[in-house]
């Protein structure tokens, strides 16, 4: 079975896409880490993040992938050898991300990652064109909502454990320009695939957003 998990920044998608993915267990892939890693590719070596030829032309040298985290943690991330769990997530990469994701050579290089990583296993992937795009006969399609707001106060909360402080007016301008652009591109923008459940996390505890995603896989089972 395929789970595919769309939404905007912050939505919660990831959180609740490895306690899905936990539940059921299946195997979880959050889509937007290996953009993250892209843009750490340019970032390393000088490039400018329009640069599609010089990424692409790295990427191709460089393996992205996963490891399980221990329990409690992050699962992480690698360029190469290179452990980069960590600096995929700092502001610099988190805001120049969108540029490099609106690449479509770029899209189409991660793309066919996604589907090879999907294959023959039970998934939980995580993005903005999963239910459109990577694997649009996923069985579950489901899209994350959230106002800025509280988008903004979540990445903020999720901020202070790792030590950085940015004023929550800044995150939520950030997150709201962030959308527009990841909403705007011209390659795969993200939208609500036609036959995905949109759920609205606002209001809704972490818990609830998983049981009701649990509960639609298993009335497909
Ligand atoms: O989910 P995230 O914030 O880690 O994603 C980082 C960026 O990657 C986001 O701004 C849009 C892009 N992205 C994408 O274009 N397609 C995906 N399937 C996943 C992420």
């Amino acid at each position: 079975m395929q789970i595919a998990i769309d939404g905007p920044a912050s939505a919660g998608k990831s959180t609740v896409a490895k306690r899905v993915a936990q539940e059921l267990g299946f195997i979880y892939c959050d889509t937007g880490a290996m953009y993250r890693a892209a843009t750490v590719l340019a970032a390393e070596n000088q490039l400018d993040y329009g640069d599609e030829a010089g990424i692409l032309a790295k990427l191709t040298q460089q393996e992205i992938s996963f490891k399980p985290g221990a329990p409690g943690h992050e699962q992480q991330v690698f360029l190469g050898q290179e452990d980069v769990t960590f600096a995929i997530r700092t502001p610099e990469i988190t805001n120049n991300v969108s540029q490099v994701s609106a690449l479509a050579q770029i899209r189409q290089a991660l793309v066919a990652q996604q589907r090879q990583i999907a294959s023959g296993h039970s998934i939980v992937m995580d993005g903005r064109d999963i239910g459109t795009t990577v694997l649009p006969q996923a069985q579950v399609k489901v899209f994350l909502v959230a106002s800025a707001a509280e988008r903004a106060r979540r990445r903020y909360a999720e901020n202070l454990t790792k030590g950085i402080e940015t004023p929550l007016a800044q995150l939520e301008d950030e997150i709201v320009a962030r959308d527009y652009k990841d909403s705007h591109r011209k390659v795969s923008p993200l939208t609500k695939a036609a036959d995905a459940i949109e759920i609205d996390t606002t209001a809704l505890t972490i818990d609830e957003v998983v049981a009701k995603i649990v509960d639609l896989a298993q009335k497909k089972q």
